[in-house]
């Protein structure tokens, strides 16, 4: 059986008060909750890692440098974050892509990297809405796909998370169908070049407008196997009901 896995981004928002959410969701969670992990600002890695020792809750980071250490001012290194007690981290979310125009060989060198520090990939993929009206969603995803994940991925070390542009921050959520659509071609296209028992394994994320009123629909699909969430991931009342949305379906 995958593992269902529920990861909250909080991009750039929160301070130390914004731990609280985190202490505010324990008891809100269900008897057998899926894996969670909440990804807050670099700056809060380890006190969110100390905070959430001893619970269900796991702690990611939302980036790593691509190389292992060296002079680049202002970055954060995978074995950092492994450092300050995180599990997970982000790599290739489409605000790096596009605001730090990250590559798709970047995002690999940056997976590989948390490979080496013992952290879990979430490898974000997905394509833009002029992409999505010219017809392009498998070309693009495929594309990102293949060109994102390193070789000698492992259900232990990679999650990959689609998530369409257009509907990240926007309200706007695809329909059942164009999700399955393409986690059943995420899917088929890990088993060809994985093999079947651990591309089976890998846990796929829809990330993009999740909310307590849509994740239950969003859940019902047999290749979606968690959500990547932002905005919803920032309170506790609303990442609670998405987690058990998740825990049910
Ligand atoms: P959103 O963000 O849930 O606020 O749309 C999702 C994401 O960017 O991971």
């Amino acid at each position: 059986m995958r593992r269902k896995l529920a990861a909250g981004n909080w991009k750039m928002n929160g301070s130390a008060s914004a731990l609280a959410e985190l202490h505010a969701l324990l008891p809100l969670l269900p008897e057998m909750p899926p894996d969670i992990v909440i990804c807050p600002p670099a700056p809060l890695l380890y006190r969110a890692s100390a905070a959430a020792q001893g619970t269900p809750i796991s702690i990611g980071a939302q980036d790593c440098h691509m190389q292992q250490s060296g002079a680049f001012t202002g970055d954060v290194s995978a074995a950092m974050i492994a450092d300050a007690g995180a599990t997970h981290v982000i790599v290739g979310h489409s605000e790096r892509r596009d605001a730090h125009e990250e590559s798709n060989g970047d995002v690999r060198a940056k997976a590989r990297q948390a490979w080496a520090a013992g952290l879990t990939a979430i490898i974000c993929i997905g394509e833009s809405g002029d992409d999505r009206e010219a017809d392009n969603t498998l070309d693009i995803i495929g594309g990102q796909l293949s060109g994102s994940l390193p070789d000698h991925a492992t259900a232990a070390n990679t999650v990959i998370a689609y998530e369409p542009i257009w509907a990240i921050g926007t309200g706007v959520v695809p329909t059942l169908d164009q999700i399955v659509e393409v986690h059943d071609f995420i899917r088929d296209r890990l088993i060809t070049r994985l093999g079947g028992e651990i591309a089976d394994g890998i846990p796929l994320l829809y990330g993009g407008s999740v909310k307590p009123e849509n994740a239950d629909t969003i859940f019902r699909a047999a290749n979606v196997d968690g959500a990547l969430v932002g905005g919803a991931s920032l309170k506790a009342a609303d990442f609670a009901p998405i987690i058990a949305a998740l825990a049910q379906s």
